[in-house]
């Protein structure tokens, strides 16, 4: 119940195209044909009003890690400051400090059992940062941020000059009547980049894919350059062929997908309120990834370890995204076994 993939097979378009590409039976060095570009731009202007997606400012990376990490040596430089809200999703720390960066910690508000943005102390960090790395929709606090939100955070990095490094990664996951904004749509500017992939909503991260979608020409020459330099470029051809099925022809599996995870959620809801366990679940807008408090003054990761030894049920304890008192659970996962997983926990919980 861990690690951020789903339980589920690719979409069958996904696993019909890798199937017609193995059977080619040849695997060279994959070109990156423009009909990639085109099920990109198609695909985020069809369903989330994105326009502007060219091959000209798209470049396409190896995933969003590697991506985000050949972004910030692109446009910090080692001991620049980097603003970020925490809790983060956990390889976030480890980019910036691979880099060398400076970590500005910007500790996300939680009001209700809802995340907000701390704009006062935003507002007194973000002055002299290089950049801000945004993850939206954010891991793990299942935040969408509104439309309000991020015109408030582009028009805050736009006085500061600081340039914008958005993840979007999880941007499929939009809980019912909830839309995800992409931060390119409300930019004030072109000072900012977004990383994208296919990964996540259709269970391929193991095919390393993502794309770097960069306008301003100056910004974008750096990371061409730190892509090139890293070595993060070259993506491989089962993953070209995944990312066209993924957008040209699985929506429906994706939307029939997200009813089903939203499904799951609600049933932690539901399970935590009909047993009275103590834990408190998040407000949440997407993600299939739920996070929870756990009762008063618990440590997280070593409740999680009890939890696997005694019950054999693993989920990702909160001290790994920087902060304390939380788990994350992946409901990506059948409801047998999202039942199970939440069974086993209630029984740990009835016994300590
Ligand atoms: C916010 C975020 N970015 C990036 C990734 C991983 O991206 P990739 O596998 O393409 O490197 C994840 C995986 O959980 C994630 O949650």
């Amino acid at each position: 119940m861990w690690v951020a993939d789903m339980d589920f097979e690719a979409a069958p378009a996904i696993l019909r195209a890798l199937k017609k590409r193995v059977d080619h039976g040849v695997f060279g060095y994959q070109h990156v044909p423009d009909c990639y570009f085109e099920a990109v731009r198609s695909w985020f202007e069809r369903r989330h009003h994105w326009t502007g997606i060219t091959p000209e400012n798209t470049i396409p990376t190896i995933g969003v890690v590697p991506a985000v990490a050949a972004v910030l040596r692109a446009m910090a430089r080692p001991g620049d400051k980097v603003l970020m809200h925490t809790p983060a999703y956990n390889c976030f720390f480890r980019c910036l400090d691979n880099a060398g960066c400076r970590l500005v910690e910007s500790p996300l508000i939680c009001r209700n059992a809802h995340y907000e943005i701390d704009w006062k102390d935003m507002e007194q960090k973000l002055p002299g940062c290089k950049a801000l790395l945004l993850c939206n929709p954010h891991n793990p606090t299942g935040r969408i941020w509104t439309r309000d939100e991020l015109s408030r955070l582009a028009e805050m990095c736009r006085r500061e000059h600081v340039f914008v490094i958005a993840d979007e990664i999880h941007c499929e996951f939009a809980f019912p009547g909830q839309e995800y904004t992409p931060f390119a749509t409300i930019a004030q500017d072109d000072y900012f980049c977004v990383c994208t992939s296919p990964s996540k909503a259709f269970n391929i991260a193991g095919l390393q894919c993502g794309n770097i979608y960069c306008a301003n020409e100056q910004a974008q020459a750096a990371i061409r350059q730190a892509v090139d330099a890293n070595e993060v470029g070259n993506i491989n051809c089962l993953a070209v062929y995944s990312l066209m099925a993924a957008y040209n022809e699985s929506e429906q599996w994706i939307t029939e997908l997200m009813q089903l995870v939203y499904g799951n959620w609600c049933f932690i809801r539901e399970f935590i309120r009909e047993n009275n366990l103590p834990l408190s679940l998040t407000e949440m807008e997407g993600t299939y990834l739920a996070w929870v408090a756990l009762p008063e003054g618990t440590l997280s990761a070593g409740f999680c370890e009890a939890l696997a030894k005694e019950q054999h049920v693993l989920f990702n304890p909160s001290d790994m995204y920087g902060t304390e008192g939380f788990i994350r659970i992946n409901m990506a996962t059948s409801r047998e076994m999202l039942a199970e997983a939440m069974q086993r926990m209630k029984n740990y919980l009835a016994n300590h």
